[in-house]
């Protein structure tokens, strides 16, 4: 074997155990597996025992929780960065960070190589690869399921021969990747988008059919749109742990069959996929964090950031968080949450989780304006001179351009029909 060396992102299943010994009979390095826990469920020294009986010279566990709750997922809960309005990106997260760790990894143990599992269909390659050429031009990066285009009989095979120990389990139908922001399920049954999700596809949320009839009311404290609190009546919150709190939210979510997102998506490299998500936790935080910015945040506010919310979205399942851009726009994002502390309600009941209450002491609500009671605050009079300036420009463009005073036929009007589609040629 070589005297040079990879680090390789190691999971423990078939895939990435075949790599060691490819990587070593193809490249002629030294395999270090690297195991990072962002709080997927696995045995992780059963993982790591599993990387060295197969041929790792050395095998680490990385246990990136905290790391990947504040640093990531949080700072993205803020942002409100949901993919394609849906998709709260667990998966895309996760692989910087992951990056990160083997960038480091190979650094310390001063290997030339960095490795990872990824195929070359999917975005989470395009996220190592790219994240990793970023943070460390220097390193080579191979990716053994790309290159080798084994079939799953042929890996398999190729496991026999190489006394690999090959799952005994029947394999799952799907390919699944979880951390502690949710849980990704592809391929299978659901690779036609007309079959609804079978029940095992989900691990972590009951049906919402057989959910508890009763809801779960439960409060969520915010410090400057950063979850702190958890409790399940308004004024008995307990302070949590960043992991504490997101563990515990997916344990309550997913009992009540909250998080289940059924998705078409659009992958970066131009190939539409049906995606199966689970992420109680990030259903419940990215609502309740919603409704309290209704509170705290301006007009203004809310249409600009979610227009920032949507690039960042994109700028992370591109892979693209190691970049000037992204930077930019995460500190604005800092400064729209100085305000937005304090409490929301939830209800979480037969699959979906709904804020009920909210309530801070930045808030914007006035109820001496808001009030339809006698003796508000409200300028009544006002109004009918505030209505007469805006509508100045458009009384001018409906005199001379669209035929006010000369009642023009509602069709067409307002819209294009369809057998008629030019602007403003209806007859009607
Ligand atoms: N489509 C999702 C994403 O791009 C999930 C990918 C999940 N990966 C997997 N091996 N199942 O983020």
């Amino acid at each position: 074997m070589g005297t040079d060396k990879v680090v390789l992102a190691y999971s423990g299943g078939l895939d990435t155990s075949v790599a060691i010994r490819w990587i070593n009979e193809k490249y002629d390095l030294d395999v270090i597996a690297l195991t990072v826990n962002v709080g997927n469920e696995a045995d992780f020294e059963v993982v790591r025992q599993k990387a060295l009986r197969t041929g790792a010279i050395q095998a680490f566990i990385a246990d990136a929780r905290d790391a990947f709750v504040h640093d990531f997922a949080f700072p993205s809960l803020q942002a409100g960065t949901l993919y394609q309005g849906v998709y709260p990106l667990a998966t895309a997260l996760a692989r910087p960070l992951i990056a990160k760790l083997l960038v480091d990894c190979a650094r310390r143990e001063g290997a030339s190589h960095v490795a990872h599992g990824c195929t070359g269909k999917g975005n989470d390659q395009v996220r190592f690869d790219v994240s990793i050429q970023a943070l460390a031009p220097e390193l080579r990066i191979i990716a053994p399921v790309r290159e080798w285009r084994m079939t799953r009989d042929e890996e398999i095979r190729y496991a026999q021969e190489h006394s690999i120990p090959v799952p005994v389990t029947a394999a799952s139908p799907y390919s699944v990747d979880a951390n502690l922001w949710g849980r990704s399920v592809e391929a299978g049954v659901l690779e036609d988008p007309w079959n609804e999700p079978p029940q095992d596809a989900y691990a972590w949320t009951i049906n919402p059919r057989f959910a508890p009839e009763e809801p779960t009311y439960i409060t969520i404290d915010f410090e400057k749109g950063i979850p702190v609190a958890l409790g399940d009546d308004a004024d008995h919150t307990e302070r949590l742990e960043a992991v504490a709190l997101v563990t515990r939210l997916n344990e309550l979510g997913g009992a009540h069959g909250v998080g289940r997102i059924d998705h078409v998506e659009d992958r970066l490299v131009g190939i539409k996929s049906r995606e199966v998500y689970e992420a109680p936790a990030a259903t419940v935080l990215h609502t309740a964090h919603a409704a309290l910015e209704s509170l705290t945040l301006s007009r203004e506010q809310r249409r600009f950031k979610a227009i920032v919310a949507d690039e960042m979205a994109q700028l992370i399942y591109d892979g693209r968080m190691f970049s000037g851009h992204y930077r930019d726009l995460s500190y604005y994002v800092a400064s729209t949450q100085r305000h937005v502390t304090g409490s929301v309600h939830m209800r979480l009941l037969k699959g979906e989780a709904v804020a009920v209450g909210r309530r801070s002491p930045q808030s914007l609500y006035d109820f001496g304006l808001a009030t339809y009671e006698t003796g508000d605050q409200f300028d009544h009079d006002a109004a009918v001179s505030f209505i007469k300036l805006f509508s100045q420009g458009l009384r001018t463009q409906a005199r001379v351009q669209l035929g006010a005073g000369s009642a023009p036929e509602i069709r067409g009007l307002v819209a294009p029909t369809i057998d008629d589609p030019e602007p403003g040629s209806s007859s009607g």
